[in-house]
């Protein structure tokens, strides 16, 4: 199985290397590839020490209440994640202001009030021995919200947003920056900056989305002032010794949307800013629906040629590699061939919570895989009902719907 071309900068050089990581993505043998020696070493990724290099990538998976609060549903599921034996545990995003709420049903670190509530989640993970760290967020035109925001006034799902002026600018900024106190408030070690799947950050430095004439839009270097004002903003608020990741977005998947060429320079931009980490991703709402996208989905490890040429150009930044890892093989390889210092399990870890025990041989039995084509878990979120997995065994799926009361 190997990857198609897919869309990436018009550098011949560039072009040709990601072509020959993908040429390298053909899965290993599982006969040829039975160690895991890379995967359960430990690391020092900032301040923290990991145990092992699987991280529990962030997942929304619609279990908040519309109160936007920690409830039973989310301790017991981060629970698990922590128990997975995953080395690091992502929250998923949590919005900083509720103009930027992507979800009704979606936590907020928006006021002070919300504190208790996510130190009972941080403790909930940290509790099992694991660093817990908290996705902040802000959707921007996707925000499911009469009075969604954006860096453009461009339609979005058949409505148009309305343009930020600078006081939304500097608002948002200071939100930002308030989450980031309140997650380490809250006792997380760390936090992530939702730079994926196409939300405000990423708006900022499209040049689809952000049409600006101002200080803020432009050239890139204009469209990356805001993403990286919001870097230097939370690390002045939480202090320089606390780990701030950036979720990465390497290239859009959508004709004239961000490519390589784009993102490798932004890259090097928040490597200079201090993040701790790159999450890297790819694709946004604009492509999950187009067929390249989808084909790609499908793919082993289709988001590690793209974390490979990320983590080359930001040398001594530690870079997360995504996409249907659904082996250990698979996530040793990744490693072992330097395409990636961590490996990230967003589906693959919700099929199989399972997956790093099963890897590590303490359990004898074969991993549940993610099913390429399935997709329940977005289709439930997008209908705004709590997500389960179609690869769950039918008691543990019965229990779940019996306790949503479906
Ligand atoms: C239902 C669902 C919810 C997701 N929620 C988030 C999120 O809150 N934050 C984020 O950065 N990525 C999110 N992602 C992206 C995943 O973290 C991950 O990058 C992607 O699913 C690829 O990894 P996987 O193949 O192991 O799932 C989500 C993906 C899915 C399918």
């Amino acid at each position: 199985m190997s990857l198609r071309a897919g869309p990436v900068g018009r550098d011949p050089t560039q072009r040709a290397r990601l072509a020959d990581a993908r040429e390298w993505y053909a899965p290993p043998e599982p006969s040829l590839m039975t160690t895991t020696a890379l995967l359960f070493e430990p690391m020092r990724l900032g301040t923290l020490t990991l145990p092992n290099r699987i991280v529990c990538l962030p997942l929304y998976l619609a279990y908040p209440d519309p109160d936007h609060e920690v409830n039973g549903l989310v301790l017991d599921y981060y629970a698990e994640m922590a128990d997975s034996g995953a080395g690091l545990v992502v929250v998923e995003n949590v919005t900083v202001e509720p103009c930027g709420l992507g979800n009704p049903r979606t936590l907020l670190v928006s006021e002070d009030r919300f504190v208790p509530g996510l130190a009972r989640l941080a403790e909930t993970i940290r509790a099992r021995g694991v660093p817990a760290v908290l996705q902040l967020h802000h959707a921007g035109r996707y925000a499911r919200r009469p009075d969604r925001i954006a860096p453009s006034s461009v339609e979005t799902w058949g409505v148009t947003p309305r343009e930020m002026d600078l006081s939304d600018v500097e608002r948002v900024i200071a939100a930002f920056a308030a989450g980031a106190r309140r997650a380490r408030a809250a006792g997380f070690d760390a936090v992530e900056l939702h730079g994926g799947t196409g939300y405000l950050l990423t708006q900022f430095l499209s040049p689809r989305t952000n049409l600006r004439r101002d200080g803020y839009g432009g050239d890139a270097g204009r469209r990356m002032r805001f993403p990286l004002e919001v870097v230097r903003a939370v690390r002045e608020a939480v202090g320089v010794d606390y780990p701030v990741g950036y979720r990465f977005l390497a290239d859009e998947y959508v004709p004239g949307g961000l490519t390589l060429e784009e993102t490798i320079p932004f890259a090097r931009e928040l490597a200079r800013a201090g993040v701790a980490y790159l999450s890297v991703m790819t694709g946004c709402y604009d492509s999950f629906a187009l067929p390249r996208y989808l084909e790609d989905d499908r793919t082993e490890g289709f988001m590690a040629p793209f974390a490979s040429e990320i983590r080359a150009a930001v040398p001594g930044v530690p870079v997360i590699a995504a996409g249907r890892i659904q082996r250990p093989e698979t996530a040793e390889r990744i490693l072992r061939d330097g395409m990636a210092d961590l490996v990230g399990l967003g589906r693959v870890l919700f099929a199989d919570p399972l997956w790093p025990r099963k890897a590590r041989g303490e359990i004898d039995a074969p991993i549940d895989s993610c099913t390429p084509t399935c997709s329940l878990c977005m289709k439930r979120i997008v209908a705004q009902r709590p997500a389960f997995c179609g690869r769950w065994p039918a008691e543990r799926r019965e229990r779940f719907l019996r306790r949503i009361g479906e």
